[in-house]
């Protein structure tokens, strides 16, 4: 799509369609329209058109004047409005344009302008509203939004926050994209060479493979790739915006979780391809942060496997070492992420970095707790915690601690070895966490789990169906406040 920002007023753009944001009332019909286009606004009843929070309503006018058709949406009250009001607003009219097989469109910043928010905001829910993914079909669906102008004042902060807003937006389509292919496509392979696609100065991606990790003494990681014959691949990714120690993000990547031997029920095992979110999440992260030159260093560790029950699978009782050599009796195959975050945490130390946040979608419990609406949060660092929150709290990818009580780690003992990857079903979403708990230490460390959040079963303003890219937006807007 091609944005681009112009100073003109509403009347004299010669667009397709004009989106209008207005105040409930109808209120914030820019004065340069003519008396006729404001009383035909002002005289819709409110059954059509009262401009409330998420409401819409398209008209052709019936005035003859320019341009043509325009887009109302409803802002709600002024008072009540907030950065993500505006985002579903934005992601609502452009849904709205774009299933009407409108390309060219203009937005009005005017009555945005009045507000402490920025009209890149508004544009944010736009962009990731008109996200599709079309790759499977052969019928494609409508050409969507081509041009998209802005009606404001080219003022030196827009033009950088409508273009860094631009690079989220993909960063966070890029994500989506990994999310929804099929895990067929989506193998740890492929998901190396879209890593490696991300490469450019300042942005390295390297491979460790089987052999290596074996070397390195990744047994966990390779104990869930070991029931499948695709190869595993330990995915590095790092961005050099600083010298000063890194900031590692984990990624979960399991490509395809059918659970192991510890067999998952037939029903929604397809759903199980998003099983390597937090791994998407992290690399459109680190991309949106090379993109905008942030002056962090990041590096993200995606251990990338399949978790499948074939004749060398893993077994129920089994006992492997994971990097620094704590033993783990794996109890049941399928509590397989916390495996492979346990080594890649052990990999991380060797970095020295002054955080890691593991992002997964880790437990069915994460969802039975949260629904869809909060990413549940665990961690040994009160600052880091404190930081997450209002990173969740800005970009609306909220987060809700949990507790990591010292209780838990009774929980987790093994009449074999030093600890087990799961609990006795009790307290699943915390246990899960303190596991990896076991391995950070002392690591200043944050767990969020994305399994609720990751995916959605139905159309939201600025989310489509499927693929959410949750985490993406969370981890960069963290990230920017590290200082
Ligand atoms: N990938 C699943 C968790 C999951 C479930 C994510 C549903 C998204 C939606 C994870 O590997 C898993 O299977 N966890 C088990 C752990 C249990 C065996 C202790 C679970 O939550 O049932
Ligand atoms: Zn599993
Ligand atoms: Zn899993």
């Amino acid at each position: 799509m091609n944005i681009r920002i112009r100073n003109l007023s509403e009347p004299s753009c010669a667009c397709e369609a004009l989106i209008l944001p207005l105040f409930e009332g109808k209120k914030g019909v820019p004065h340069s329209f003519p008396p006729g286009f404001r009383k035909f606004v002002s005289g819709l009843s409110d059954g059509v058109f009262s401009a409330k929070h998420g409401e819409v309503f398209f008209a052709v006018r019936p005035d003859a004047g320019k341009p043509r058709q325009v887009l109302f949406v409803g802002l709600g009250k002024r008072e009540e409005l907030t950065p993500e009001r505006l985002r579903q607003a934005g992601g609502k009219a452009m849904s709205q344009l774009r299933s009407l097989g409108i390309t060219d469109v203009a937005v009005s910043a005017s009555l945005i302008r009045t507000t402490q928010f920025s009209p890149a905001v508004f544009l944010e829910g736009g962009l990731l509203g008109q996200y599709t993914f079309p790759r499977y079909r052969r019928e494609k669906d409508a050409k969507g939004i081509r041009t998209l102008t802005i009606l404001a004042e080219p003022s030196s902060a827009l033009k950088n926050d409508v273009r860094s807003t631009a690079e989220v937006a993909a960063a966070v389509s890029f994500a989506r994209d990994l999310v929804n292919t099929p895990a067929n496509d989506m193998t740890p392979g492929h998901l190396a060479r879209a890593a490696l696609s991300l490469k450019r100065p300042g942005l390295s991606v390297s491979v460790i493979e089987r052999d290596r990790a074996r070397r390195l003494g990744m047994g966990a990681f390779l104990a869930v790739a070991s029931g499948s014959h695709k190869p595993p691949k330990f995915i590095v990714v790092e961005y050099r915006g600083s010298k000063k120690p890194p900031l590692v993000l984990i990624g979960k990547s399991v490509t395809f979780d059918s659970g192991g031997l510890s067999l998952k029920p037939s029903d929604g095992m397809e759903k199980m391809k998003y099983d390597m979110a937090g791994g998407a999440a992290v690399l459109g992260a680190v991309k949106a942060a090379a993109a905008l030159g942030l002056p962090v260093h990041v590096i993200g560790l995606l251990p990338a496997t399949e978790n499948l029950p074939g004749g060398s699978a893993t077994k129920p009782g089994d006992v492997v070492s994971a990097v620094g050599g704590k033993t783990i009796e794996i109890a049941n195959t399928d509590a397989e992420g916390r495996l492979t975050i346990a080594d890649a945490i052990g990999y991380a130390k060797r970095f020295r970095p002054r955080a890691v946040v593991d992002i997964a979608t880790l437990t069915g419990a994460c969802t039975i707790t949260f629904g869809a609406e909060a990413i549940a949060m665990m961690g040994n660092d009160r600052k880091l915690l404190d930081r997450m929150k209002k990173a969740g709290e800005d970009s609306y990818e909220r987060v809700w601690e949990m507790p990591l009580f010292e209780e838990y780690r009774d929980y987790l003992k093994s009449d074999i070895a030093d600890i087990r990857n799961i609990g006795n079903r009790i307290g699943g979403l915390m246990t899960s966490a303190y596991f990896l708990y076991e391995f950070a230490e002392k690591t200043p460390w944050v767990h969020l789990d994305i399994a609720g959040t990751a995916w959605t079963e139905k159309d939201k303003p600025y989310m489509p169906k499927g693929a959410s890219g949750v985490g993406v937006r969370l981890l960069l807007n963290f990230i920017k406040e590290l200082k």
